[in-house]
């Protein structure tokens, strides 16, 4: 059986003067998650935001399943503090040199669900040896630093070889895709394999986000 289909609004396409209000937009439009991204001016060519902001969005009463996406180019260290601060998945990028399956165990140690990240130009062949270790495999769709970027066609075949992979070895991690994501290419994606959709811009600038949320949890 396929997992069901989840949306993760992407909190970066929100307004960040008032980031609580924006994720209950999100919330009360009815998807399930919230995606986090963080980003470090390294890894990528961008910031966002901290663990602090977690943290408020929690004492604001948000309820939603945290999935934490670090764009970092050293995430082991951070990786506490973001789970304290309320993250319930955290996903680390596998192109930068670091302990990455010492960091994926770590973060199931305190309490949190793993997640293992690609870029575009990273074949799926690199973390192939991970899959039995994480929770959540995210295929980026664009480059990572900024929202508001067009969908990767290209990344479709990637994401039907992680989707064999699963299906051969039995093995249940969730599938999600991020960047460029809307209503009809999240149908392709789906169709690959992917069972998880962050979408931001698409998500945010939807005249009917509730109708968005509910396409997405019905797409099969
Ligand atoms: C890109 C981020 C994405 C971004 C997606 O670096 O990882 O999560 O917020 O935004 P859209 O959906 O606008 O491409
Ligand atoms: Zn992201």
């Amino acid at each position: 059986m396929p997992n069901p289909s989840i949306l993760a609004p992407s909190l970066l396409a929100g307004d960040h003067g008032q980031l609580t209000a924006s994720a209950r937009i999100a919330e009360e439009a009815g998807a399930p998650w919230l995606h986090l991204d963080i980003m470090d001016g390294h890894f990528v060519p961008n910031f966002s935001f901290g663990p602090e902001v977690l943290a408020a969005l929690r004492r604001a009463g948000a309820k939603q399943f945290f999935d934490t996406h670090l764009m970092l180019d050293e995430p082991h260290r951070y990786i506490e503090a973001f789970v304290k601060a309320g993250a319930n998945l955290i996903s680390i990028h596998i192109e930068p040199t670091y302990d990455h399956r010492g960091t994926l165990a770590r973060i199931r140690e305190l309490g949190s669900k793993n997640g293992i990240v690609l870029n575009p130009g990273t074949p799926a062949s690199a973390i192939e040896s991970l899959l039995g270790e994480v929770d959540l495999v995210l295929v980026m769709t664009v480059q990572p630093g900024f929202g508001g970027q067009a969908f990767r066609r290209d990344m479709l075949p990637k994401l039907q070889q992680i989707d064999q992979w699963r299906r051969e070895r039995d093995l249940n991690f969730r599938l999600e895709v991020d960047g460029g994501i809307d209503l009809a290419n999240a149908q392709e994606c789906r169709t690959a394999g992917a069972d998880t959709f962050v979408a931001g811009t698409s998500f945010f600038r939807a005249t009917d986000r509730a109708a968005y949320a509910s396409t997405i949890s019905r797409m099969n």
